[in-house]
């Protein structure tokens, strides 16, 4: 359903992304991984509009994207948390969520309800009237998730949604996120360091290291690839590997 295909991007002298190629299916939960610095943030920018591509496509049921201002692929359905958090920093929790609502109302696709029972999974019920920076790390985390959510999209992308949060909540997110996909099919693209919760969560992986593409398909035969063992996974993850046998 969304195809990245050969896509570069360059800044002044460096090539962040470097010919990407791989799709993510309807429905799935793709896992984006890879070091730091691998170009993840940047492919997400991509694919979202923040960034405009060197080179390649990106296209969208069978329509290509790559050239869209980000608001008309926000429309088509690309919707986005970010590893900085961007929110409304002025408007309550309730509204910044409305904010989303609104769009997803102007398209025919508000659903009131999936909305309020997100904001009771995600744990904003009683953080609604409060500022947004008044709130721990992981509520805003969870905010961003659940204004991402609100404008019904077709592809949900997760910039380290777990980043800054504990064992418990990080636990808790994971089985949110099931609840989200089973509440309102869509195609959720994670990048996440945490590798239990990547493995656990993720039906397709693609890897990443230094811009260019490792590996992309299931986590069984990418967790076995000589190559991505050796950029990311390391000695420390042998038990891992053991057990992806
Ligand atoms: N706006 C930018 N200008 C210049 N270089 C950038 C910019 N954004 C990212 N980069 C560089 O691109 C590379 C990939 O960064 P990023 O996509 O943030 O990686 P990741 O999210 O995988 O950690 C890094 O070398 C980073 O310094
Ligand atoms: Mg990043």
């Amino acid at each position: 359903m969304l195809q990245i295909q050969n896509v570069s991007k360059n800044f002044e002298g460096v090539r962040a992304v470097d010919d990407v190629t791989f799709t993510v299916e309807n429905n799935e939960i793709h896992g984006l991984i890879g070091p730091n610095g691998a170009g993840k943030t940047t492919m997400i920018n991509l694919i979202s509009g923040l960034l405009s591509v060197s080179s390649g496509e990106i296209i969208i049921d069978d329509v290509p994207i790559h050239k869209m201002a980000a608001e008309a692929r926000a429309r088509l359905g690309i919707a986005r948390t970010f590893q900085n958090l961007r929110l409304f920093r002025n408007l309550s929790v309730r509204r910044n969520i409305e904010v989303a609502e609104i769009h997803a109302r102007d398209k025919g696709a508000s659903d009131p309800a999936l909305i309020e029972d997100a904001i009771d999974r995600f744990g904003l019920r009683s953080s609604l009237e409060e500022a947004p920076g008044s709130l721990p790390y992981g509520q805003m985390r969870r905010l961003e998730i659940v204004r991402a959510l609100a404008l019904r999209p077709k592809v949900l992308m997760l910039d380290e949604p777990a980043a800054g949060m504990n064992s418990e909540e990080t636990g808790a997110l994971f089985e949110n996120l099931t609840w989200l996909r089973e509440r309102h099919p869509c195609a959720i693209v994670l990048i996440e360091h945490d590798l239990t919760f990547i493995m656990s969560a993720c039906e397709k992986l693609t890897v990443m290291n230094m811009g260019s593409l490792l590996a992309s398909g299931l986590p069984q035969d990418v967790t076995k690839n000589q190559e991505v063992i050796n950029a990311y996974l390391g000695q420390g993850n042998k038990d891992q590997q053991e057990r992806n046998k």
